[in-house]
């Protein structure tokens, strides 16, 4: 009998973790992947905000994250695979990318 209370405990406790819903994975991801959080500069829900301001020639500028929520998955995922940029390169996986696309395009996110 115990035994079977104790496989119990341990089977509820397993399937527990499911209940994280893909929009909460989704959501952790986006501002906590492997780095730096994506919503530090492209705002919490991928709107897209202005990192810095800065004078040149007298004249303030500014450094923006730009908007990711309408991209096509494609280029969404190529701007996370190329190293040239401002933002950091994150080696995510196909699913990981996956996954944050879901997030910015989400419609329960606007
Ligand atoms: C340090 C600030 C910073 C962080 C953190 C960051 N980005 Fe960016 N991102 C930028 C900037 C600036 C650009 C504009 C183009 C460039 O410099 O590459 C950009 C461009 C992009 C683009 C391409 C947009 C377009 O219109 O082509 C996508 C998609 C993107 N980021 C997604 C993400 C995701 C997803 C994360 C988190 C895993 C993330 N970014 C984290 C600064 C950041």
């Amino acid at each position: 009998m115990k035994f079977f209370l104790a496989l119990f405990v341990l089977m509820t406790s397993i399937l527990a973790e499911d209940f994280i819903t893909k929009m909460e994975y989704a959501k952790m991801l986006y501002s906590n992947p492997r780095g730096i959080g994506c919503n530090l500069c492209h705002g919490e829900k991928g709107e897209g905000m202005v990192i810095a301001k800065y004078k040149q020639k007298g004249q303030v500028k500014e450094l923006k994250a730009p908007a990711i929520t309408k991209l096509d998955k494609k280029k969404f995922a190529q701007a996370l695979e190329k190293n040239d940029s401002v933002m950091p390169r994150y080696y995510l996986t196909q699913n990981e990318i996956e996954i944050l696309y879901f997030y910015v395009t989400s419609e329960v996110n606007r």
